[in-house]
Formats: structure tokens, C-alpha cells, sequence
């Protein structure tokens, strides 16, 4: 079986998913105060992290990181709220190897706020897609996309939970495929 890291940078809702089903073998966050730490701590998973501003540039930054996945031998890593655009450094070694989740359904609505830009573009209906990264922001071939409709009693909340709870489903079946194949 295929060895699984996860890069998050905040809460980790999808890290618990996707550890509550698979063995993963390291989290690894950005931020050292960040929720998915604590997450991490209660499901008996191991964990890094290390900031962007401890080291002198992202490349020596992400030469760490490279360091980490080397050492774990690392065959997949799922990006779940890693809020970094990936790298040149990163790429040239993990390549292929390296998926994201966003909240909606690419290409539409790429960046950091996919769910409030569906939102406020007033959809009727948005999505969930899984993808390779490459080194464009939310530009990689799609590995799995779903449609999420917006209700018309919908309130923001209710839409943006609603997506959550279809990137945990979807999360979990695209690990599933990758870490079998
Ligand atoms: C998710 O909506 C994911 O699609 C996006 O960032 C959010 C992370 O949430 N990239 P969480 O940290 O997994 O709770």
C-alpha cells in the first residue's frame, strides 16, 4: 500500500477524514499553531511543522519539506488546506505525486476563496474537484470533480457545509483509488 502525507495549514477536517480511514504516515503543517496539530495528536498520527519565515527562502523551506517525504519514503501526499502555492523545489522532486481539494468546481472559481466567490457569482450550483498539482494555482488535470448543488433556501453556511461534507466523501474515494493503484 501507497505511504499517504497530508499538508494542512488550519483546521484539518479533511486530514481527519482521510486519517480516520487510511494509515497515514505524517502530517505536515505550515503553521505551528494551526488546529490539525491537535487532530493530529488525538488520532495518534505524527506530525511536522515549521513556518515559511524560519527559513532564509521558500526553497530552503521546501528542500525540508522534500527532506521529510525522502526520509517517510512517501509515495502520495493530499493537500488539504495547505494554503501555499507549491514550488519549484517541491515539483522537481514530487511531481505526480502530489494532489489538492478544492471547493469548487475547476476550472471555475480557482484561489483561496472558492466557496464565497461561487457563492457571491450567485450559481446555482457549484462543486468539489480533486487534482494533480502542478505549479499553477488549482490549473492541474482533474482527477475527480462532483457537482454540489446550491439550495434556494441555502445560507452561505448551509451551502459551504454541504461542500465540506461532499470533499470528505470524495476525499476518501480518491485516496482509496490512488493508494490501491
Ligand atoms: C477545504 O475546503 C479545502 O477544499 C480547501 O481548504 C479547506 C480546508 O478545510 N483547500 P480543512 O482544513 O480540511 O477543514
Amino acid at each position: 500500500m501507497k505511504k499517504i502525507a497530508v499538508f494542512a495549514s488550519g483546521n484539518g477536517s479533511n486530514f481527519q477524514v482521510i486519517a480516520e480511514e487510511f494509515p497515514v504516515e505524517f502530517v505536515f503543517s505550515d503553521h505551528r499553531d494551526a488546529y490539525v496539530l491537535e487532530r493530529a495528536d488525538k488520532l495518534g498520527v505524527l506530525s511536522y511543522t515549521f513556518e515559511l519565515k524560519e527559513f532564509e527562502n521558500k526553497a530552503e523551506y521546501e528542500e525540508a519539506i522534500v527532506k521529510l517525504l525522502d526520509q517517510h519514503q512517501i509515495d502520495l501526499v493530499c493537500l488539504a488546506g495547505y494554503m501555499k502555492i507549491v514550488g519549484p523545489t517541491l515539483l522537481a522532486a514530487y511531481e505526480g505525486r502530489i494532489i489538492n481539494i478544492h471547493p469548487a468546481y475547476l476550472p471555475e472559481f480557482p484561489g483561496a476563496h472558492g466557496i464565497e466567490d461561487a457563492w457571491n457569482a450567485g450559481v446555482t450550483e457549484s462543486g468539489v474537484t480533486i487534482h494533480w498539482v502542478d505549479s499553477g494555482v488549482d490549473t492541474g488535470k482533474v482527477i475527480k470533480q462532483v457537482r454540489v448543488p446550491r439550495l434556494a433556501d441555502d445560507t452561505i453556511e448551509s451551502f459551504e457545509a454541504r461542500i465540506h461534507e461532499v470533499e470528505y466523501k470524495l476525499y476518501q474515494e480518491v485516496v482509496k483509488t490512488l493508494i490501491a493503484e
